[in-house]
């Protein structure tokens, strides 16, 4: 599928960008439904880098290229406010950084940063290698009765105990499995709208109700949990902010309601997107024995069988590239939307006051101008020398400017530790028959279907053995965006997805 259709643009409105016209009072939203993500990267092919759609009522302008990201994320990011198309995160986080705008964003913004800073955050190291050493341990009984494992649940898990313990002090270990279920339950009352359900009166109780009580009540207790635990041991650099924070007019402390609705914004938007970057980085390994080999050779030279601490993750180079091109291919946060407050023009076309923004780190990772073969996982695009080439926001995987991700260096290192760990155990291969699509609009780019793969334990490569690593052994690759069998399932390489 394409998202061709005659380019609407007339000499009357000749600034007006290029897109599709869509179909009377629905415009594109029938394309956006059938798979979001195959269809923004059309309009990029079809129209360039600045589209204006419409769906349903919302006139809304995807922009990909570097200097109108910059435009709409840096240098004018006070004209763009998150606006309506972010509204629906409030159903569950209610009003919390990722939704709110204006000062009283600023305040808890400025209130939380300190438990976020490059110093602040390198103590977390033993909490991601004890996380992730209690995996690996299970894994070495599952890999022993060659039994498969679900890889998305398993990071799920893992960067949810992580951030847990990290930012709260607060061992959520035991709920982690029913909140599993709670998350899939997030993801689709925030994402599946226009159902039947909806229409009904809104006092009738609903199965989208059901599960936003739900969701409310199970995190309500998480609060209260962490909360409790903090006034008895007074641990966590993040609750600890949290529970000292003021409001800066009043200099009355943070409401019960906001403290509730920052803490379940830091647990939803911190571990999934972790954990779906996990995912694919680590398939992305496993498809590619070159970059497998370069791997091993690294964390071999670097660590020589040690586990990696605050002092030698920065060493680990060839990691960084590899997890910095798998963002670029997966970039786990692939749209978020902005509502230009006044009239602007981007990428030489006006944009009018009211109108949504559509940014896709996706669609611009993909962008051609920017990226040679950009179907191909090539992590020597982020050599030093790669970077300073290309324009700096070719590439955002975690947004930029005053809204940047707060834990985007908490996320860099967990990926970079436990890619390492889970590198220096086992090597991980695809079950054949299993395949990976995405495409959904939902929260994040998770695959759609679970991943199972199977386990083969590395001899003389145990958690902190100081045995120098076998070589790499070969790998079965059954999936990966370059292989022709993905070229037939993924959206990005045009197959059917979502
Ligand atoms: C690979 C992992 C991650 C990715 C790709 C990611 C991506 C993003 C992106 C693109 C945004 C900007 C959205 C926008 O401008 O509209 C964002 C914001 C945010 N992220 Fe992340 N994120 C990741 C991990 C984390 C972690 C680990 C945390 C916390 C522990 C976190 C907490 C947040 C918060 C609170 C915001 C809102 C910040 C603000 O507006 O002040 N994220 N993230």
């Amino acid at each position: 599928m394409t998202a061709t259709t005659a380019p609407a643009t007339t000499p009357r409105d000749a600034a007006r960008a290029p897109g599709p016209k869509g179909v009377p009072l629905l415009g594109s939203l029938g394309s956006w439904r059938r798979n979001t993500a195959e269809f923004l990267l059309g309009l990029q092919r079809d129209y360039g880098e600045t589209v204006r759609m419409r769906l349903g009522p919302m006139t809304v302008h995807q922009v990909t290229g570097p200097d109108a990201v910059q435009q709409v994320l840096v240098k004018n990011n006070g004209n763009y406010v998150r606006g309506p198309l972010y509204e629906q995160f409030s159903v569950v986080m209610g009003k919390g950084l990722l939704t709110s705008d204006g000062d009283y964003w600023r305040s808890h913004r400025r209130a939380v940063q300190p438990a976020f800073q490059k110093n602040t955050i390198l103590d977390i190291v033993p909490n991601i290698v004890t996380a992730t050493n209690e995996m690996l341990d299970e894994w070495e009984a599952k890999a022993a009765r060659d039994e498969p494992v679900d890889l998305m649940t398993e990071m799920l898990r893992l960067t949810l105990i992580t951030l847990s313990r990290s930012l709260f002090a607060y061992d959520i270990k035991p709920s982690s499995k029913v909140l599993k279920h709670i998350v899939d339950d997030v993801v689709e009352v925030m994402f599946r709208r226009g159902t039947p359900s909806e229409m009904l009166p809104s006092w009738l109780p609903t199965d989208r109700k059901h599960k936003i009580a739900r969701i409310h009540r199970v995190f309500d207790k998480i609060v209260a949990d962490v909360r409790e635990n903090y006034g008895r041991t007074g641990e966590g650099s993040l609750i600890s902010l949290m529970e000292q924070a003021e409001d800066p007019v009043t200099g009355e402390p943070w409401t019960d309601q906001e403290l509730r609705d920052e803490l379940l914004t830091i647990y939803l938007a911190g571990h999934e997107t972790t954990a779906v970057s996990l995912c694919w980085t680590l398939l992305s390994i496993a498809n590619h024995p070159p970059v497998q080999e370069e791997l091993d050779a690294e964390i071999a030279q670097v660590l020589g069988g040690g586990l990696p601490d605050r002092q030698n993750t920065d060493a680990l180079t060839y990691t960084r590239m590899v997890v910095d091109e798998s963002l670029r291919m997966h970039p786990p946060i692939w749209i978020f939307p902005r509502a230009a407050v006044e009239a602007d023009s981007l990428g030489g076309y006006d944009i009018e006051a009211g109108s949504s923004i559509l940014l896709s780190p996706l669609v611009s990772h993909h962008n051609p101008l920017h990226w040679d073969n950009p179907l191909a996982f090539d992590p020597n695009r982020f050599t030093e020398q790669a970077v300073k080439e290309r324009p700096r926001m070719a590439y955002f995987p975690f947004g930029a400017g005053p809204r940047q991700c707060i834990g985007n260096t908490m996320a860099l290192l967990e990926l970079r530790t436990i890619v390492t760990m889970i590198n220096q155990r086992f090597k991980l291969s695809m079950i054949p028959g299993h395949s990976l699509q995405y495409g959904s609009p939902v929260i994040s780019l998770r695959p759609l279907q679970d991943v199972m793969v199977r386990l083969t334990a590395r001899e003389g490569r145990g958690a902190g053995s100081r045995t120098a690593p076998a070589p790499a052994p070969t790998v079965t690759a059954t999936v990966g965006h370059d292989t022709a069998e993905a070229a037939q399932k993924c959206p990005v390489t045009g197959g059917s997805g979502g």
